[in-house]
């Protein structure tokens, strides 16, 4: 039988609606309009996908946008003080540093200079550390999509064995310390493959729950999947073009054969990339709660 197929595109949208709602009542009650400033340096061209997604759905929503789009050729003390004057300015909530960050630019130094409390991205070290104890105010974006498909697409958490393939520090490794928390919609087993790990079949065999961003198409075929496991695939790999000329999308699991062995698959496009930018929209109507002393809306 045929996995059911998670798609991130209907809970975005689901999700899209509850924040809709939510910035009507703060503009409303509160007058408050939450506000995004994203910031691109070059013009790696995914990047300038995903900028231009984040900033024409924070539109969309009636969030308040700036956008900064820098020279390849940026220098760190440039960044640094743009960062300094967003997070001085009481318009923005939320500031976004698209990653990755041209080569002479530090990107430890660059994240760590953000105002945790305006750090949407989850990414400051102030923030993964609150994650990690499970005090969190701002989770990683995608790891936190990962979480809410899981939750409303009723793939029981509590309990399950789950394996993530990939250790970055934007997804793997904040996944991993949001599923293992003793906590709603987490309190599951949880383990970390990488390209140190010896038989990472070993792993993923036993795995409930698979999730995979190893950067790699076909990463992980039929034979290394649970019969009934719910496989998340957060791959990104453009291989070539269509005859119309656009970019032509694989996640990193073999989808075709791994959709017959699997309970629950997230397609690629229209999985978890939907989801990353809706989350980091949720984020920024947290952060603008949260710095008004409102109570945010509980999501896990
Ligand atoms: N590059 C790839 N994913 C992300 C993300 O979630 N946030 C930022 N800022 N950059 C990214």
């Amino acid at each position: 039988m045929s996995a059911k197929i998670i798609s991130g595109t209907k809970i975005a949208k689901q999700i899209r609606a509850e924040l809709v709602k939510e910035l009507i009542e703060l503009k409303e009650k509160h007058n408050i309009v939450p506000g995004l400033a994203t910031v691109l340096v070059g013009a790696n061209p995914a990047s300038l996908v995903y900028v231009g997604a984040k900033e024409r759905i924070s539109k969309e929503l009636g969030i308040y946008s700036e956008r900064y789009d820098l020279p390849e050729e940026t220098v760190e003390e440039e960044l640094l003080t743009l960062i300094d004057k967003l997070n001085s300015d009481p318009k923005i909530n939320g500031i976004l540093i698209q990653l990755p960050l041209p080569k002479q630019i530090n990107g430890t130094k660059i994240l760590n200079a953000i105002n945790p409390e305006k750090d949407v991205d989850g990414f400051h070290p102030v923030n993964l550390g609150k994650l990690m104890i499970g005090e969190a105010d701002y989770l990683p974006c995608t790891p936190y999509g990962i979480q809410q498909l899981l939750i409303r697409s009723g793939v029981k958490i509590e309990g399950a064995e789950v394996a993530i393939v990939g250790r970055s520090n934007i997804v793997g490794k904040p996944m991993a310390n949001i599923l293992l928390q003793k906590a709603e919609g987490a309190n599951a087993t949880v383990t970390v493959c990488h390209t140190g790990t010896r038989d990472i079949s070993s792993h993923t065999r036993r795995a409930d729950i698979l999730i995979v961003a190893a950067g790699k198409p076909k990463a992980i075929t039929a034979d290394m999947v649970k019969s009934g496991a719910a496989v998340i695939d957060v791959g990104v790999n453009r291989i070539g073009k269509t005859p119309e000329g656009k970019s032509m999308l694989v996640g990193d699991v073999d989808f075709e054969a791994v959709k017959e062995k699997a309970g629950a698959i997230t397609p690629v496009p229209g999985g978890v990339g939907p989801m990353t930018i809706i989350m980091l929209m949720t984020n920024t109507v947290k952060a603008a709660k949260l710095s008004s002393k409102l109570t945010p809306t509980k999501r896990i």
